[in-house]
C-alpha cells in the first residue's frame, strides 16, 4: 500500500507519498526550488546544490532533488542560510562560467541578489569554441559542470555515450573520449545535448550562424557543405 508521510513546509502542513523526495513535494504545492544541474528528461544527480532546503534538526542543507521525505520533516525553504547559500553559488558560478547566454541563471541571480562581480579576480574556464560538425557548436566557457548532457547523450535518453568528463578539478570539463572531435565519436548528432543544456554551451548550428548573420541561404549551403566534408573525411 502507497502510504503518505506528513510533513511541514514553512509552517504548512503537507502529506506526501512516502517515496517522494522534497522537490516533488515542492512541486505539488507550487512552491519549486530552484535547480541548475536537475531537468525533467535526467536522472537528478544532487550536484550543483543550488535546490537545497534547511531541515530542522539537519546539520547540513539537504539538496531537495535528490532528498527523500520522512515523516515529521519540518522544512524551510526560504530561511536565510538557504538564500545565502543559493547566492553564494551562483556569484560563483559567475565568476567562472560565461552565465551570459543562461536566461534561467540569470533570473535566478535577481531572485537571490547575487552579486555579479563578487569575485573579480575568480580564475575563468577560457577556452576555444569546439566547431567541428554540422550540426552544433561546443562553447565550454558557458559550460557549468550540470552534467545534463552526459546523462541524456547516455542512460536517460540515447544510450550513445559520446560524450564524458575529462580531466580532474577546476581542470575537469566536459569532453569526448581522448577529446576526439564529435564526427569522430559515437554520437549520432540526436540534438538532445543541446535540449537540456541550461546555458547554450551546446547550441545549435544554426542558431550559431544567425548570430554570425547568415541569411537562410548562407546557413543551407554552409551546413551542406560541412555535411560534405564530413562525409568524405570518414
Ligand atoms: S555543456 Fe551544457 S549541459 Fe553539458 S555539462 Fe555543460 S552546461 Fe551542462
Ligand atoms: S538541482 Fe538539486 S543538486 Fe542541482
Amino acid at each position: 500500500m502507497n502510504k503518505t508521510f506528513t510533513l511541514t513546509i514553512d509552517g504548512q502542513s503537507v502529506d506526501a507519498p512516502q517515496d517522494s523526495t522534497i522537490q516533488q513535494v515542492l512541486e505539488s504545492i507550487n512552491k519549486p526550488a530552484p535547480l541548475i544541474c536537475a531537468h525533467e528528461a535526467t536522472t537528478p544527480e544532487g550536484l550543483c546544490r543550488q535546490c537545497v532546503v534547511e531541515v530542522e534538526g539537519w546539520r547540513v542543507l539537504a539538496p531537495s532533488c535528490v532528498t527523500k521525505i520522512n515523516e515529521g520533516m519540518v522544512i524551510h525553504t526560504a530561511s536565510e542560510r538557504v538564500i545565502r547559500s543559493r547566492r553564494t553559488i551562483l556569484e560563483m558560478l559567475n565568476a567562472s562560467v560565461d552565465l551570459s547566454e543562461a536566461p534561467e541563471l540569470q533570473a535566478q541571480m535577481d531572485e537571490f541578489g547575487a552579486d555579479r562581480e563578487r569575485f573579480p579576480h575568480a580564475k575563468t574556464r577560457e577556452q576555444d569554441v569546439k566547431d567541428d560538425n554540422p550540426f552544433f557548436v561546443r562553447d565550454y566557457e558557458k559550460c557549468l559542470m550540470c552534467w545534463r548532457c552526459v546523462q541524456a547523450c547516455g542512460d536517460d535518453i540515447q544510450y550513445t555515450y559520446s560524450i564524458s568528463v575529462g580531466g580532474r578539478g577546476f581542470e575537469s570539463k566536459i569532453s569526448t573520449f581522448f577529446d576526439s572531435p564529435m564526427p569522430e565519436t559515437s554520437c549520432v548528432f540526436c540534438g538532445n545535448c543541446v535540449a537540456v543544456c541550461p546555458t547554450n554551451a551546446l547550441k545549435s548550428k544554426t542558431e550559431f550562424f544567425m548570430e554570425q548573420g547568415l541569411d537562410y541561404d548562407e546557413i543551407r549551403q554552409e551546413k551542406r557543405a560541412e555535411k560534405k566534408k564530413m562525409g568524405g573525411g570518414k
